[in-house]
């Protein structure tokens, strides 16, 4: 069959997403599985770009960006034959020329404007069926204060946070300070409420950093939160579920240890080695607590509404208690990417990982 990768995006996430492409063009079964790379520009423009692995590696601490022009991609108008492969076509030279007919998308989007259920409502619209959660998981996973919601009303532990929008910060900062002061402890986390990848995330021990962070956290949106830190240990679960009501499967989970020279597991430290960071598949718990982790990890998963796959980060507290930190819905995907690396660690090499979500494109 015919699968669109569907990559790049308008988020800050960008060039990760590229990277993520890169991993797996480099993996797929070719022989099974005919590809079209369509990268969306930061500007949101779809081109049809390279599909060489090569050309969506890591340089140094420079992410690949799909260039700003290039032959676009004309969707089809809404159609309303579900089953029948969708006919793509593209403009080369001023001329609209057929470009594949695709039987699913893979979009492997992280962030705002692709993980976030748009890319998803979109490819609903146009009966185009693709791998992954649909528009409710995604958006809901994608913005910080709904997930939490939502796993509070499952019965799953998250950290205690208070969100707050730009125009109520700039009104009433003074009254929002104090309630942060009153309701949670130090050490707090400022996170926009839709980002990825730790993107305008800071660490506030000192209270007096707290407008610094704050004001880092509305570069990348207008709804932030501030959440009180959990101090235990990072650990991240793979998931994945098949069609037609299967119980979702989960890994033996991983831990992400973090060095002293570290505040915590920030962006630079996620891909441009800033740091001592090391993973360690399958992460060393005490009795029971992996087992825990698991079937928290699979609660989230179905409370949330997840589909196909899903990445669960948590926390594991000296008390043994899980806390729910995030929950991804395109989990980074390189070889050397933690849910990939997960799914090797329970037998699943990464090219089988790359067929298995493919064939269970929802429709
Ligand atoms: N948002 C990044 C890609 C991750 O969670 O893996
Ligand atoms: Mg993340």
């Amino acid at each position: 069959s015919t699968i669109a990768l569907l990559f790049g995006g308008r988020s800050g996430e960008h060039g990760i997403s590229c990277v993520t492409a890169g991993g797996i063009l480099g993996a797929i079964d070719r022989e099974r599985y005919d590809v079209v790379a369509i990268g969306i520009t930061r500007q949101g423009r779809w081109l049809h770009v390279s599909d060489d692995p090569a050309d969506w590696q890591l340089h140094g601490e420079t992410p690949p960006e799909v260039p700003a022009d290039g032959d676009e991609v004309l969707l089809p108008a809404v159609t309303k034959t579900p089953g029948a492969p969708v006919p793509l076509r593209v403009v080369r030279d001023g001329r609209v020329e057929p470009l594949a007919e695709v039987d699913a998308v893979l979009p492997l989007l992280h962030g705002p404007y692709g993980e976030d259920g748009t890319v998803q409502g979109a490819l609903d619209l146009l009966d185009i069926p693709y791998v992954g959660s649909g528009v409710l998981a995604s958006a809901t996973c994608m913005d910080k204060t709904a997930t939490k919601a939502a796993l509070d009303a499952a019965g799953i532990a998250s950290a205690p946070s208070i969100s707050v929008h730009e125009d109520e910060w700039a009104q009433r900062t003074e009254e929002v300070t104090g309630s942060v002061r009153e309701r949670l402890a130090p050490p707090w986390f400022v996170k926009p409420a839709r980002a990825g990848s730790s993107l305008g995330v800071s660490k506030v021990t000192d209270p007096a950093e707290l407008e610094h962070a704050v004001k880092t956290a509305f570069a990348e949106d207008p709804l932030i939160l501030i959440e009180q830190g959990v101090a235990g240990r990072e650990v991240e679960c793979g998931v994945l579920q098949g069609r037609g009501g299967d119980a979702p499967r989960t890994t033996e989970p991983g831990e992400v240890i973090v060095g002293d020279d570290l505040d915590f597991y920030d962006y630079e430290s996620k891909y441009f080695g800033k740091g001592t960071v090391s993973i360690q598949v399958p992460a060393a718990l005490p009795d029971g607590a992996a087992e825990r982790v698991r079937e928290v990890a699979a609660r989230a998963f179905t409370a949330l509404r997840l589909e196909g796959l899903g990445r669960v980060d948590v926390f594991v507290t000296e008390t043994g208690e899980v806390v729910v930190n995030e929950v991804n819905t395109m989990p980074g995907f390189t070889p050397s990417s933690m849910f990939p690396v997960l799914w090797e660690n329970m037998g699943m090499d990464y090219t089988s990982l790359i067929s298995d979500l493919l064939e269970q494109a929802r429709t």
